[in-house]
This record gives structure tokens, sequence and C-alpha cells, in this order.
């Protein structure tokens, strides 16, 4: 497989082209943002354990019948993933209040639910991705509503799979955010990453967080935290 351009650059990862058109190879960096890239700075490491764990919750994923990006993991940092054309939703999902949910509705951060939620972004930097629902994203004809419902389906699947696999390592899965992509011949299957990035993750006794929000909420400990998580997903894994 032959590296070739480099055809995107986001925020936390690169994306390169191939010699195969159906391929692409993701670089994971250490940059983190937050509140869209207002706030800037790198946390050491974090692209390693961003890639690794990626690639291993998808493998978990996909055995357990979720079909993903993933293909082969190239080095510390590169994944061979499948091309996409990632749908412009953000899809979160939440076991307990926290974060945006907690702000949005006046409600404190720890509050576990009955039943978990679901909501969409639009994915646009340019208009700080405004939440909206299914009629919304079928309206600016975001995705189909077999589409739609075809994620929310996957997406409280994954939430089953990922918050089992979490309570063996002794941390609650808060809340998650996932991304869908489009293969040529229209099958959506589920992109991006499953990282400390994209999720809230809290140690189960302490509550202590083991995500990005100590970065997001300037808490310290960040590297740290990301250096915890992944001793204890490794620890499960093996
Ligand atoms: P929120 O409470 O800020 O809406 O975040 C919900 C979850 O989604 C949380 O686990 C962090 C993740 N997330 C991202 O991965 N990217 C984003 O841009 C945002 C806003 C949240
Ligand atoms: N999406 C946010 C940003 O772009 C990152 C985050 O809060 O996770 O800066």
């Amino acid at each position: 497989m032959e590296k070739r351009d480099m055809i995107y650059e986001g925020k936390a990862k690169k994306v390169f082209n191939t010699d195969d058109p159906e391929l692409v190879i993701v670089y994971y960096k250490d940059d983190a943002t937050a509140f869209n890239g207002a706030k800037k700075g790198v946390i050491t490491g974090k692209g390693v354990i961003n890639n690794q764990m990626t690639n291993r919750l998808m493998a978990m994923l996909e055995k357990d019948g979720i079909p993903t990006q993933y293909v082969k993991e190239l080095s510390e940092r590169e994944t061979l993933v499948k091309k996409v054309d990632i749908v412009p939703l953000e899809v979160i999902i939440r076991n307990i209040s926290a974060g945006h949910f907690a702000s949005r509705y006046g409600v404190e951060e720890g509050i576990a639910f009955e039943s978990p939620t679901i909501e969409f972004s639009y994915k646009c930097d340019a208009l700080d991705d405004p939440l909206l629902n299914a009629y919304h994203a079928i309206a600016l004809k975001l995705a189909t509503r077999e589409e739609i419902e075809e994620i929310k389906k996957y997406a409280f699947a994954i939430n089953e799979k990922l918050k089992a696999f979490w309570k063996e390592c002794g941390v609650i899965l808060v809340d998650f955010k996932l991304e869908f992509g489009k293969l040529p011949d229209g099958k959506i299957i589920l992109a991006d990453e499953i990282s400390p990035d994209t999720c809230r993750l809290w140690d189960e006794k302490t509550r202590e967080k083991l995500d990005k929000d100590r970065f997001r909420r300037d808490m310290g400990g960040v590297e740290d935290a990301y250096a915890e998580i992944m001793r204890r997903f490794m620890a499960r894994e093996v």
C-alpha cells in the first residue's frame, strides 16, 4: 500500500490518499482543540492512544456485527481505513448528564438516565455545529430517513457494547460522539474515531474524569488521564 498526497487536514487528524482509490490512510496528531477550535493545545502521546484505542474498539464492534471503516493499523499513529463520504452529522449518545446536556437544560452533571438519549449536530464549523433533529437533517439533505434510522440503530447498539466494555475496565461511559460514512455502494458504516477525545469516561468509583474534559476545562493532568484510560483499556483487552 503506497501512501500518496494529503487530501485533508482536520483538527486532530490528517488523511492521505493511497494507490487504492477505495482506501485512505489516517494519521493521528497530538493536537487538541475545543470549542470549535477556539482553544488549542497539544496532548503529548494522544495520537498514539486515540489511534490504537479506535482501532481495537472498531475491530471489536466489527466482530459484533457493526460495519466499520477500519482496515488495518499501519503504525502507532497511522491506520488504513475505507474511504467514505462522511455523513455530516455528529451523533451523540448520552447515558448520564454532562457537558452541553447539563448546561443546555440546566441540570447538574452525573444524573443517570433511565434510557440513553440520542442527538444530532450538523457538522459545520462555520455554523458552530448546530443541534438539529432528524426532520431537519432530512430537509437539509444531510441524510435520508432510512440512513438516519440505520445510524440510530447502530449508535444505540454501539452504546450497549461500549458501556459493557468500559464497565469491565471500572469506567463509566457517560456520553460519546460518533460519525458515520457512506461507501460508494451507499452502505452506512461507522467512521472517524472512538477515543478519550470523543467520549466522556469517568472512573466508576471516584468519578474522576479520564478524558478530554480535563483539557476543555483546564483541569490539569490531561496526559496522565489519557495514559490511565489507555492502561485500563489495554489491561482489559489482553
Ligand atoms: P457535549 O456535551 O459537549 O455535547 O459532548 C457530548 C460528547 O461528544 C462528549 O463525549 C464529547 C463529544 N464531542 C466530540 O467528540 N466532539 C465535539 O465537537 C463535541 C462538542 C463533543
Ligand atoms: N469539536 C471541538 C473542536 O473542534 C472539540 C471538542 O470539544 O471535542 O474544537
